[in-house]
C-alpha cells in the first residue's frame, strides 16, 4: 500500500513529524492541486491500494476515480472528492494509525480524533491495574495511585472487579452506606455513577462495582469509561486478574473491557509478586500480549516483593522485552496494618518511588518525578 500525506493541520502535522524521514511524501511539489493531478495520471494498479491523507481542498475527484482513497484529515466537513476517516481509524492511537498505513512502529498513545481536533489532552488518560494472580495488591495500588495522581489531575477510581467489590469493602466494610455504583449509571453524565472523594475522605472520586447480585456488561463499563474520560483527567481501573487466553475469549474483562480501551490508548499496569510460580505466569501472559494488538509501550510491570524476602531469593526477570519496567515495591507489616485499619495517604519509602514512576509513565509531563522520592530498599541493590 502506498500512502501519501498532504497538509499541515493538527493531525497531519503530527503524522509527518512522527514518520521516518522520506515516508509519505508525495512525489510532486507542495501544491495540493499538482499532487491531485499526479495521482490522477498515476492510477492505482488493479489489486493494489493507494491512499492520500489530506486536509487541503483541491480537485481530488479525478484522483478518486483513478483508484486513490482520499481521506479528509481535518474536523471540517470533507469536501468533494474526499471521504472522512473511518470511525475505527479515528478511535485508534496515533501509533496504531501509523502502523496501519505505513507499517512503522511509533509509540504514541494519543487518540487520532483528539489529535485531529486539537484536544489530545482533553480526553482523560486511562490506567488498568491487573495481574495474573490474586492478592498481589491491585486494589491497594489502585487507591494509592489515585491518591497521588489526584494532586496533579482530577482522578476517578473505577472498581472493575464485579466479583469482589474490593473498593466497597474498603470504604464501606459494613455496607451500611448508600453509595453510587456503575449499576446506577444509565448513560449520560458519568458523575451519576461516581462518589465525590470528600464523602469518602479521599482526594479522588470513586465509581463502585454493582451491588451484590447485580451485574452490568463489560460493554457498559467501556461506555462508562469513555464518558468518564471527558469528565476526569485520569481514570484508574482496579481490574480482576486476567489470563492469556482471556484476551481471545469474548465475555471476559480482558477481551471486552481492557482490549477495546487499550486500542484507544489505555495503559496497563501488571503487578507481579516475586515468587517463581507467579513470575512464570506473568511471563506467559506478557509474551502473549503482542498478538492482541496491544502496543508494548502501553504495558508496564511492577514487581512486588513480599515482606521479609531477601534479594538473594529474588529471581529478577527482564521485563523490558514485553513492557516498560517500573520498579519494585516492598510490602511491609506496617503497611499491611495501615491497610487493614482503613487508612489512606501515609508515606511509605518502600512504595512511594515506584508509584511516582508509574504515574510519570502513565501521565508523562504532568509533574511526577521519581527522582524526588527517596527509596528505602532495605538492604537491596537495584
Ligand atoms: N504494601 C503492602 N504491604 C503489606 N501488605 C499489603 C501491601 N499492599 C497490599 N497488601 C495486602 O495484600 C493483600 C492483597 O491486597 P489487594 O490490594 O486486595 O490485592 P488484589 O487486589 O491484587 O487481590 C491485602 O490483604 C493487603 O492488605
Ligand atoms: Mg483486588
Amino acid at each position: 500500500m502506498v500512502v501519501f500525506v498532504s497538509g499541515y493541520g493538527q493531525l497531519l502535522t503530527e503524522v509527518t513529524r512522527l514518520l521516518p524521514a522520506g515516508t509519505g511524501i508525495p512525489p510532486v511539489g507542495n501544491d495540493p492541486g499538482e499532487q491531485a493531478r499526479w495521482l490522477e495520471h498515476h492510477p492505482v494498479p488493479p489489486g493494489r491500494h493507494g491512499a492520500m491523507l489530506t486536509d487541503q481542498p483541491a480537485l481530488w475527484q479525478p484522483a478518486q476515480q483513478a483508484g486513490w482513497r482520499v481521506y479528509w484529515c481535518s474536523p471540517d466537513q470533507p469536501p468533494m472528492g474526499t471521504e472522512p476517516l473511518p470511525g475505527k481509524a479515528l478511535a485508534m492511537t496515533l501509533g496504531a494509525f501509523i502502523r496501519l498505513f505505513w507499517d512503522v512502529d511509533i509509540a504514541d498513545t494519543r487518540v487520532v480524533a483528539d489529535v485531529m481536533t486539537g484536544h489530545a489532552r482533553r480526553s482523560g488518560s486511562i490506567l488498568f491495574v491487573t495481574s495474573c494472580t490474586g492478592g498481589v495488591g491491585k486494589s491497594v495500588t489502585s487507591r494509592r495511585l489515585a491518591e497521588r495522581a489526584s494532586r496533579q489531575v482530577p482522578t476517578l477510581l473505577v472498581d472493575g472487579n464485579m466479583l469482589q467489590s474490593s473498593q466497597r469493602s474498603f470504604f464501606d466494610p459494613a455496607r451500611t452506606r448508600t453509595l453510587r455504583t456503575i449499576y446506577e449509571w444509565r448513560g449520560g453524565n458519568p458523575t451519576r455513577g461516581a462518589n465525590q472523594g470528600k464523602t469518602l475522605h479521599v482526594p479522588y472520586d470513586v465509581c463502585f462495582a454493582p451491588p451484590p447480585g447485580m451485574t452490568v456488561t463489560w460493554d457498559e463499563y467501556v461506555e462508562y469509561v469513555r464518558a468518564a474520560r471527558r469528565a476526569w483527567g485520569f481514570i484508574i481501573i482496579d481490574l480482576d486478574r486476567v489470563s492469556a487466553v482471556d484476551f481471545t475469549r469474548p465475555g471476559t474483562a480482558a477481551h471486552d473491557f481492557l482490549l477495546p480501551l487499550s486500542h484507544e490508548g489505555a495503559h496497563i499496569l501488571f503487578i507481579v509478586k516475586a515468587g517463581v510460580q507467579t513470575q512464570g505466569d506473568a511471563v506467559g501472559l506478557l509474551s502473549a500480549l503482542p498478538q492482541t494488538g496491544i502496543d508494548p509501550q502501553q504495558v508496564g510491570v511492577k514487581d512486588t516483593i513480599p515482606e521479609g524476602m531477601r534479594q538473594a531469593d529474588w529471581k529478577r526477570i527482564d521485563w523490558t522485552r514485553w513492557a516498560t519496567w517500573l520498579g519494585v515495591e516492598f510490602q511491609s507489616h506496617e503497611a499491611g496494618m495501615r491497610i487493614a485499619a482503613g487508612e489512606s495517604g501515609w508515606n511509605d519509602p518502600g512504595l512511594d518511588r515506584t508509584r511516582e514512576k508509574v504515574l510519570d509513565w502513565a501521565l508523562p509531563g504532568m509533574g511526577f518525578d521519581p527522582d524526588r522520592v527517596k527509596e528505602k530498599a532495605k538492604g537491596w541493590k537495584l
